[in-house]
């Protein structure tokens, strides 16, 4: 079975690059590929491309009303937008948000049927102290997250492998995931300094339900050779 890929352009590229990227990976896409495309926010367009799946890296949890700079229901409802991702270590860390606002987020997407991709994942000082350390930590990600949701799509992205160039080891990778496995049903994607080098090896692990890529998604080239590995897989 193809396994996911997913990519989040975080804060790159502009409205007219992420429009020919789109165009340019479709074509490439099959039927059986199972892509997510996170652009910036000012990019987002509509998400009616047949092979692939445009979503929102962030949004506020409202239909729409008074908040500064964020993005509202309405708006990606127009655009068709129907997939979300929730609690980026980079949302978590850089921009405040809370577990109990991730959970509150997750509710209110959830009701409206939302795909949610959740992100977890502990920092450098965390792993230091080991593996059940780790765990104790990732369980607390989970508090008030309905992880039988249906539309659940997880995302293990260890933060001291975020953009690093150093991904987790396959053993951690493995063991992470098993454990994450225990406590909900959801396909289970790896994040964290995926490239074309070290994709092969992170798919070969069989918990591995697929990966969630920043930097290597940037260049077409590049992620398009992360989703020919990830067929068939
Ligand atoms: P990276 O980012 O692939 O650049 O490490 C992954 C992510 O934060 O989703």
């Amino acid at each position: 079975m193809t396994k996911i890929v997913a990519a989040n352009f975080k804060t790159n590229h502009t409205k007219k690059t992420t429009k020919s990227y789109l165009e340019s990976l479709e074509k490439k896409l099959l039927a059986s590929d199972k892509i997510y495309i996170f652009p910036t926010p000012i990019a987002l367009c509509e998400n009616n491309f047949k092979h692939l799946k445009v979503g929102t890296q962030n949004a506020y949890p409202i239909l729409n009303g008074a908040f500064t700079g964020e993005v509202g229901l309405e708006s990606l409802k127009e655009l068709d937008i129907k997939t979300i991702l929730i609690g980026h270590s980079e949302r978590r860390n850089i921009l405040g948000e809370s577990q109990k606002f991730c959970a509150e987020k997750f509710d209110f997407f959830a009701k409206e049927d939302f795909e949610i991709i959740y992100c977890v994942g502990e920092d450098i000082s965390i792993r230091e102290k080991g593996v059940e350390n780790v765990k104790k930590f990732i369980k607390t990600q989970f508090e008030n997250i309905p992880v039988q949701y249906p539309k659940l799509i997880i995302a293990y992205e260890p933060i001291w492998a975020i953009g690093s160039g150093m991904s987790a080891s396959a053993e951690q990778i493995q063991q992470t995931h098993s454990f994450i496995k225990e406590i909900s049903p959801a396909p289970v994607l790896y994040g964290g300094s995926v490239n074309i080098k070290n994709i092969a090896e992170i798919l070969n692990i069989q918990e591995v339900d697929g990966v969630l890529v920043g930097s290597a998604s940037l260049n077409i080239d590049s992620f398009y050779k992360i989703i020919q590995e990830a067929r068939n897989k």
